[in-house]
């Protein structure tokens, strides 16, 4: 007999005669009701046992974990909460869970911390199950919404021999060995007798080979790993992490923003489409846990009020230069609350000024645009008109609340003499970015593309707080287990 998911039992129309369930035990209570979750919903189904004819030895092993399969009858449940349940006439023990050892156990409601050490089991929890299927679901929809403007899907290399954003927070890939490295005459190790015969390392993104396929396709996007070496131990910080990188021939910065608004708006509103039980479930979990923070640190908003308000709201877009003359006014500015104090235009802007500007000045997603040039990455387009000094760049962030920055993207320099001259000022290797060089020796033209941090996505849609929590096996400074 085939066995059927416990959502789609849920989901019935009708009660059945016979049906087979399996999954794993949650909780079992009065020696009768068998919470089973089998991770095709965050609901469980209610089995119920006859415990009179069924044997002492199994009964003992339904416990928290336990893989089992029942047989029974699918009938309308007496019981609150659930449309139907199992009425048990069969029940096979798979796989025993000894109630001692499994780390698991709801009764003790396990720390985040803890679970984050038991990465492997944390999935068995009914947080853990609703984040990844949120995050399932919003994989989906990121392709289903370039699919269906006919973005073209690019698989760009995650061995690379550039450093794309020119930040030096690259992972080294090697197979040399590490006593008797093979040496040039100066001492420097000789990479050409390395695997690839050159220094190689992990992608730290897709950008720059995915402009010389938008140089051809039109529209394409990215969807991959990326890895950043920063020793960044934050809530807001992965060393591995996923990331989606459109980018389009001859659209400008206007047309990039109005692309990164309408795509988040769309995957957010995909998910309130498709996970509401999970939705509302982390909502609950939310409220939670907010309860032990003092008032002032609560979030105003309950996570499904917050995700419809981002769909129902434009994103706020502000430029660079308006950006500082708010927080150079701001109250913790002028009280020295901000750790880095905001003086002079040029300033790079910290995390603590980004929520200052999404948070409390302006309460919405806020789009900063036209930074300073020396502040962001070589590839961007210079501004016509700016003022000697004062040079900005066609670069924007997309900064959401509690979360920060979640998007960084920029109109890029198709000016191929520009481009060379900025390379030169910031001392990156012509020779080595040739290739890149020829989408601008051939056939330039006005380009743009920009970068979403997936698990910064997920974080905000989950309204998990942590991004540890929200990849199922997290990499991070001093942690990659598993
Ligand atoms: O702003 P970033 O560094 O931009 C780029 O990599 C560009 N090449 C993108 C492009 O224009 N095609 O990174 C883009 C986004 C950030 O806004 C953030 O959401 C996320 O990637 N991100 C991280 N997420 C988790 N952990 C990290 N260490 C991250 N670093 C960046
Ligand atoms: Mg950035």
């Amino acid at each position: 007999m085939k066995h059927t998911k416990v959502r789609d039992l849920l989901n019935s129309t009708t009660t059945l005669q016979e049906v087979n369930a399996k999954g794993w035990v949650r909780t079992f209570r009065n020696n009768q009701f068998i919470a089973l979750n089998d991770g095709s919903t965050i609901n469980n189904i209610q089995c119920v046992v006859d415990f009179e004819n069924t044997p002492d030895e199994t009964l003992k092993r339904i416990t928290t974990g336990a893989a089992i399969s029942v047989i029974g009858t699918l009938i309308e449940s007496k019981g609150a909460g659930q449309k139907y349940e199992i009425q048990v006439n069969k029940l096979e023990i798979l796989g025993d869970s000894d109630a001692e050892k499994f780390p698991i156990q709801p009764k003790n409601k396990p720390s985040l911390d803890f679970l984050r050490e038991n990465a492997h089991l944390r999935v068995r929890t009914n947080m853990f199950g609703a984040i990844m299927r949120v995050r399932s679901v919003l994989s989906f929809a990121v392709h289903n919404y370039f699919q269906r403007k006919g973005f073209v899907y690019v698989n760009t290399p995650i061995i690379t021999g550039s450093d794309a954003e020119g930040a030096g927070e690259m992972f080294k890939v090697t197979a040399l060995p590490f006593d008797n490295t093979p040496r040039t005459e100066d001492g420097k190790v000789n990479y050409k007798e390395d695997f690839f015969e050159k220094e190689t390392n992990l992608t730290v993104s897709g950008q720059l080979e995915g402009e010389t396929y938008a140089m051809a396709l039109g529209q394409i996007y990215t969807f991959g790993p990326t890895f950043r070496a920063e020793n960044s131990n934050t809530s807001r910080h992965l060393a591995e992490f996923w990331m989606i990188e459109p980018e389009v021939a001859f659209n400008n910065l206007d047309d990039n923003m109005d692309l990164a608004e309408d795509f988040i708006q769309y995957v957010i509103k995909y998910a309130l489409d498709h996970c509401q039980d999970d939705l509302k479930f982390l909502e609950g979990r939310l409220l939670d846990e907010e309860k032990s923070k003092p008032q002032a640190e609560r979030s105003e908003m309950a996570l499904l009020e917050k995700l419809n308000f981002v769909l129902e709201n434009n994103f706020k877009r502000v430029s660079y230069t308006e950006a500082i003359d708010i927080l150079r006014d701001s109250t913790p500015n002028k009280k020295k609350k901000f750790q880095y104090i905001i003086n002079e235009w040029g300033a790079d802007l910290q995390s603590e000024h980004e929520r200052y500007l999404v948070e409390k000045h302006f309460k919405c997603p806020v789009i900063l645009f036209d930074y300073p040039a020396n502040i962001k990455a070589f590839y961007m387009r210079l501004n016509d008109n700016t003022e000697p000094g004062r040079e900005t760049v066609r670069a924007m962030d997309i900064l959401f609340p509690g979360i920060g920055e979640i998007v960084g993207g920029s109109e890029r320099e198709e000016r191929y003499d520009v481009l060379v001259e900025k390379m030169k000022a910031l001392e990156i290797d012509e020779e080595e970015l040739s290739w890149y060089l020829d989408t601008r020796r051939f056939g330039s033209a006005t380009h743009a593309g920009f970068g979403l941090g997936f698990e910064r996505l997920v974080l905000f849609v989950t309204g998990m707080t942590n991004i540890r929590d929200v990849i199922p096996f997290p990499r991070t400074p001093g942690n990659a287990e598993f």
